[in-house]
């Protein structure tokens, strides 16, 4: 029976120390000491022993037990202690770590060049108006001279919602809207940024895209005034030394219509892989207002003449920050974006 006993300390002592879950004591705590338990299961068979055994058993059954028990205790302890420690690592404030500062949004590059660009427009006087994104045949075209079947709308590849509504394709629409509202009130200087939308999808043309528009409508407007105004534009979001040059060009609403070019800034007009060797780049589309178009609108094109001119914002950026691929401005990419 002694051996009985040493075997059960024995295999409850490793049964203990191995234990991991403070939870399975008790069960251990039930198989040893408990009434149906290991040890008392050795105390009820004493019977068959000698009257000076019995004692001796006794004492020793007891003294296992006292030590089994005491064994669950210190594991129990010890396990305590444990996850109380485990508790504190996993909870540990360090006061005097910087807080964690939340995110800061900040302006997206093409609104930071809008802005500067609406910024630049109303030092000289000019004033911001806006018009749908969701345009009528006869906004976005026909009052702008654009016949159905005129091959000019083939330029601009639209989405169209019905046969007469369509996402505009330009910010030009914005043209008529504001003259229609104030002719033959002169004089008239307006900028129109926004959104357009074409069908169009590659390295410089995305499906969405932004411009501005600018125009004036006075007695004697000239194309000088025209010129003068985009020169000072340029060098002011460009750079002082920069130059432009106007070149012939065709658009519907405006006779005559430009080109209108910047001197390269990246290689100053020496000629570069940007500028194809020609030293300039093209910007914007101009023109003085057709006579026409004036017309429609509600002016006597006798009275009163006005320029115009649309620029692409995406293109205006890439230049000023030296992107080369106008998608990066749209698939919202972080490492991108924080750098303005
Ligand atoms: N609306 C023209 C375009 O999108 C640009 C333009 C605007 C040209 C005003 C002349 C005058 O291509």
């Amino acid at each position: 029976m002694k051996e009985k006993l040493k075997e059960i300390k024995e295999q409850a002592e490793k049964e203990i120390k191995s234990l991991e879950d403070s939870e399975k004591l008790k069960e251990i705590q039930v198989k040893y000491l408990g009434k149906k338990g290991e040890i008392t299961g050795v105390l009820r068979s004493m019977g068959k022993l000698s009257p000076e055994e019995r004692p001796v058993i006794g004492k020793l059954a007891n003294q296992v037990k006292e030590e089994i028990s005491q064994l669950i205790e210190e594991r129990k302890a010890f396990l305590k202690e444990r996850e109380r420690e485990g508790e504190l690592n996993r909870e540990r404030i360090d006061v005097t770590l910087p807080g964690t500062r939340p995110p800061v949004s900040r302006a997206h590059p093409l609104t930071l060049v809008m802005e500067e660009i609406e910024e630049i427009f109303l030092g000289m006087g000019f004033t911001i108006a806006d018009g749908p994104e969701i345009e009528t045949d006869y906004y976005n075209f026909e009052a702008l001279n654009i016949p159905r079947e005129h091959p000019a709308r083939d330029m601009q590849d639209s989405f169209y919602i019905t046969e007469e509504i369509l996402l505009r394709t330009h910010t030009s629409p914005v043209q008529i809207r504001t003259m229609e509202k104030v002719a033959p009130e002169v004089p008239l200087r307006i900028i129109a940024p926004g959104k357009v939308f074409r069908r169009d999808d590659d390295a410089t043309h995305s499906p969405m895209f932004h411009q501005v528009e600018g125009f004036a409508v006075d007695q004697d407007i000239s194309m000088g005034d025209l010129k003068g105004t985009l020169l000072l534009f340029a060098r002011q979001i460009f750079g002082e030394s920069l130059e432009i040059r106007l070149r012939p060009s065709f658009f519907p609403f405006t006779e005559p219509s430009a080109e209108v070019d910047i001197s390269c800034v990246i290689c100053g007009g020496g000629g570069c892989r940007v500028c194809g060797q020609s030293g300039w780049l093209e910007v914007l589309g101009a023109g003085m207002i057709h006579p026409r178009v004036l017309e429609v609108s509600g002016y006597d094109p006798n009275k009163v003449t006005g320029y115009a001119f649309g620029m692409g914002v995406e293109r205006i950026a890439m230049l000023k920050y030296n992107i080369d691929d106008l998608r990066l401005f749209f698939t919202n990419d972080l490492r991108m974006l924080k750098q303005f």
